[in-house]
């Protein structure tokens, strides 16, 4: 296996060639890459004799046959940049390619890392902040960086991961990168509108981005993937297969429709339990008397999918403003459910449009695990480490092969 290592311009720039020596020591051959600033900061020649490869940092160096950085960018399996300047996150979020090491990311097919290195002012700056979040809805893996003692003289965030911790991210990748292979695997997103007239709706505040990060790392890690979207402003993840609804009761035929032929189904969207009894097919005008909309129940989706579930491995969320636990355990056992994730959305910074979420984990046997307010992109791979888990556990016990069922 061959990793890029991407080396850009700052103090921490040493440590890549720890970095390096340890993914060495697992067997990753490394193909260093240096912007011209790493060079600054440590020399070509460290990398290429501890690699045993030459180091590759200009674009138009190169004058054999093949386009280097499209070359190496086949040829490799993960493009790992540690340290990554603040700079080259900039780059790499707006598509910007005006070295070897950003031409490379916009050609590159494999996952992508990257382990930020910066000031504290600069790892809080907002344009900073706006970059990673670029990145990470893009599935780029961020090694969080430590805090501490700065090169700047400061105290804070902005060190560089350990590079046993950057190992570990990578290792993990590769461990996740085909653990949905040949699984199918169906999620839904997003709000569902229930219209009144042709101009008013009920709705609510979800924005999808939970629903479209689990579709996203589902599909990272091999899975086919269906995801059953209500109105959203997200970009669908590339190589999914998105259905589009609107109501509840269009979600419902979308998902039984999908059901049958699927493996694990993760309920995230935020369906309407109530719709309008009747649609006004005239806009209702204000001069009519005062208007009594009558409601009456949805479809309980995941009610039913709970009753109908054979093989399937059903997860649901509880979206609560209070007793998230209590109210997650109750609609795991009442909906028949394998696991069940509970997340408050009362508070301003997290659940609903926010980008990140805090959730607790409960699964049939009503053992739970609590995690911290993340980026819903880190929720979505926590949660599919639980999913995967879980899982295989239920598929020995219950039922010997994937594909016999299928047949
Ligand atoms: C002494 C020194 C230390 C620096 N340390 C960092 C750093 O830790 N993180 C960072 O993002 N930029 C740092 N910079 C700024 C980058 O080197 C600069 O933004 C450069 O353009 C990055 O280029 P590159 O991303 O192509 O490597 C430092 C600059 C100097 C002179």
């Amino acid at each position: 296996m061959k990793i890029i290592l991407g080396v850009t311009g700052c103090i921490g720039a040493y440590k890549s060639a720890v970095v390096l020596r340890l993914l060495q020591k697992e067997g990753f051959e490394i193909l260093p890459v240096m912007t011209q600033s790493a060079q600054q900061f440590i020399t070509p020649l460290t990398l290429e004799k501890l690699s045993g490869h030459k180091v590759v940092s200009d674009l138009f160096s190169d004058h054999t046959v093949q386009i280097e950085h499209i070359h190496l960018a086949r040829e490799s399996h993960l493009l790992l940049v540690a340290p990554a300047t603040a700079n080259i996150l900039a780059k790499f979020a707006q598509g910007i390619a005006d070295d070897f090491l950003s031409t490379l990311y916009l050609s590159t097919v494999t996952p992508v890392i990257v382990a930020p290195a910066m000031n504290v002012e600069m790892w809080n700056h907002k344009a900073t902040r706006k970059n990673l979040e670029i990145l990470r809805e893009r599935g780029v893996g961020v090694v969080e960086p430590g805090s501490g003692y700065l090169a700047c003289g400061e105290e804070g965030e902005g060190r560089l991961a350990e590079p046993e911790h950057i190992l570990e991210a990578v290792l993990n990748t590769f461990k996740r990168e085909k653990s949905l292979l040949g699984k199918r695997v169906l999620i839904t997103a997003g709000p569902t509108i229930e219209d009144l007239d042709p101009v008013r709706f009920i709705s609510n505040r979800s924005s999808g981005k939970m629903g479209y990060a689990l579709a996203a790392e589902a599909q990272s890690r091999g899975a086919q993937v269906v995801l059953v979207s209500g109105p959203t402003q997200l970009e669908p993840p590339d190589g999914i297969d998105l259905v589009r609804v609107r109501s509840a009761s269009e979600m419902a035929t979308a998902v039984f429709q999908h059901f049958a032929r699927s493996d694990v189904v993760v309920m995230a969207a935020a369906v309407s339990d109530f719709t309008p009894a009747n649609v006004s097919s005239e806009k209702i005008k204000k001069k009519d008397a005062k208007p009594v909309i009558h409601l009456e129940k949805t479809v309980d989706i995941l009610k039913r999918l709970g009753q109908r579930k054979e093989w399937q491995f059903v997860v649901g969320f509880a979206a609560e403003s209070g007793a998230v636990r209590e109210n997650a355990r109750r609609k795991l056992q009442e909906k028949g459910l394998d696991l069940i994730v509970g997340n408050d959305i009362s508070p301003q910074d997290q659940g609903f449009e926010s980008d990140f979420n805090q959730v607790i984990v409960i699964d049939s046997d009503g053992r739970e695990e609590e995690f911290p307010l993340l980026p819903k992109r880190d929720v979505a791979r926590i949660l599919w480490d639980k999913i995967e888990t879980h899982y295989a556990r239920r598929a020995v016990n219950h039922r010997p092969q994937t594909t016999d069922i299928r047949q």
